[in-house]
């Protein structure tokens, strides 16, 4: 912060107060060493680039280039994408016309937009003990004070909880919540809890940010609508192309009522002008061409293959006593260990003695709540089931190391 009576100008300029809160844990600089090549991880979050549809993105791309100088230019975000997302969101048993459709670079821009267009500096968001790390990142500028709800690992959020803190006196100013495919935990809300949550959110006027980065890629056949689907008016929808088609490609949308798009494109405009829209063409071109589902369903089977692979690698090697969820959908699997292992120091061990990597439970844990400290995040769609096999049995060799220390 700035001090006028004891000028420094050798210091630099100053940065904003809240960057004063920004710290780099023990455990994120451990989680750096989970890149080095010799180490199998389970610590990424990351789609598997075997899968990306590069071939017809590359053709795509080049054939733009080559017939359309604009395809270069600035521009406007494509109406043939708008319009298909109306259609993909159907499949998540939600209706929306194009004009409520906003594209984002990535789900991860449009919550960054959405907090910005919805929170006053030092407002209270509810969020679950456990949170993508990415939406805390997003409301630390706005100095939020967080509001932890209970959460299970397989059936999400505590709607209990959740009524007895809309109860308090404090109003928070928005809910973040995922219902299918949760990251980290790989829960998906139950059907019958979905018209009850939104009905609370309707009830107290909060708003529900629903980030549903994973929602189409679920492995059990069934098809449960997404929040936005029992409530167009306060469920805000992120959904991205990151976990379909290629995060490189940074195409994400939001749902929005159609009063907020006004301020959306004027913020969106200050932050980078258009999205990609090389990129937009490129995705708009592929489901032209009749690429989309088919890839899809490639994926879904794909992922649900080594979602397999690693659970009955679980079941094989973990010892007595831990437990896991199945997760319908998304990208992870939840593991409680028993004996009050702490992950933190297992991680260290599983590194240095195995070289295998995995993210600690704690690394989750929003301010208020108390951090995971025996569970861990595995995920399964960056390794092929092989790799995911012999990762956890070294993980459980690792384990019962640190068991006995
Ligand atoms: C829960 C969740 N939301 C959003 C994102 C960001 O996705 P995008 O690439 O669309 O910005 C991620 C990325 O890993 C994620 O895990």
């Amino acid at each position: 912060m700035r001090d006028p009576l004891t000028p420094n100008p050798s210091a630099g300029p100053p940065l904003a107060a809240w960057t004063d809160r920004i710290e780099r844990s023990a455990l994120e600089e451990m989680l750096v060493e989970t890149a080095r090549p010799e180490v199998l991880s389970l610590a990424l979050g990351l789609p598997t680039a075997e899968l990306f549809p590069r071939e017809a993105m590359g053709r795509a791309v080049a054939e733009l280039i080559a017939h359309d100088p604009r395809a270069l230019q600035y521009g406007p975000p494509r109406d043939d994408l708008r319009r298909f997302v109306v259609e993909l969101m159907r499949e998540r048993g939600v209706e929306c016309r194009i004009e409520q459709v906003f594209l984002t670079a990535g789900a991860q821009q449009g919550m960054s937009l959405l907090a910005r267009l919805l929170l006053e500096p030092g407002a209270s968001v509810l969020l679950e003990e456990q949170c993508y790390t990415g939406f805390q990142q997003v409301l630390a500028p706005h100095a939020a004070r967080i509001v932890p709800v209970g959460s299970d690992p397989s059936s999400g959020i505590d709607l209990a909880q959740l009524e007895a803190r809309l109860g308090a006196a404090d109003l928070p100013a928005l809910l973040y919540t995922m219902s299918d495919g949760s990251n980290p935990t790989g829960a998906s809300l139950p059907l019958a809890a979905r018209p009850r949550l939104v009905e609370l959110a309707r009830k107290h006027q909060i708003p529900i940010l629903e980030d549903d980065a994973y929602g189409l890629l679920s492995y059990d056949g069934t098809r449960i609508p997404a929040l936005r689907a029992f409530d167009p008016d306060w469920v805000i929808y992120l959904g991205s192309f990151s976990k379909t088609l290629a995060p490189a490609l940074r195409t994400g949308w939001v749902i929005v009522p159609e009063r907020f798009t006004a301020a959306l494109g004027s913020l969106k405009e200050s932050s980078d002008i258009n999205t990609a829209t090389l990129g937009q063409r490129a995705i708009a071109r592929f489901v032209a061409e009749g690429g989309f589902h088919p890839h899809l369903a490639k994926l879904r089977a794909a992922y649900r293959e080594r979602r397999d692979a690693l659970l009955d690698a679980l079941s094989t090697h973990l010892p007595e006593g831990a437990t896991w969820t199945t997760p319908r959908a998304g990208f992870f699997v939840w593991v409680a260990l028993p004996g009050e292992i702490d992950t933190v120091a297992l991680l260290r061990r599983a590194l240095r003695e195995e070289h295998v990597a995995f993210v600690p439970g704690g690394a989750f844990a929003v301010p208020g709540a108390q951090p995971a400290r025996s569970a861990l995040r595995l995920n399964f769609s960056f390794s092929p089931p092989a790799v995911l096999r012999e990762a956890v049995s070294r993980l459980a060799r690792a384990i019962a190391r640190e068991g006995r220390a």
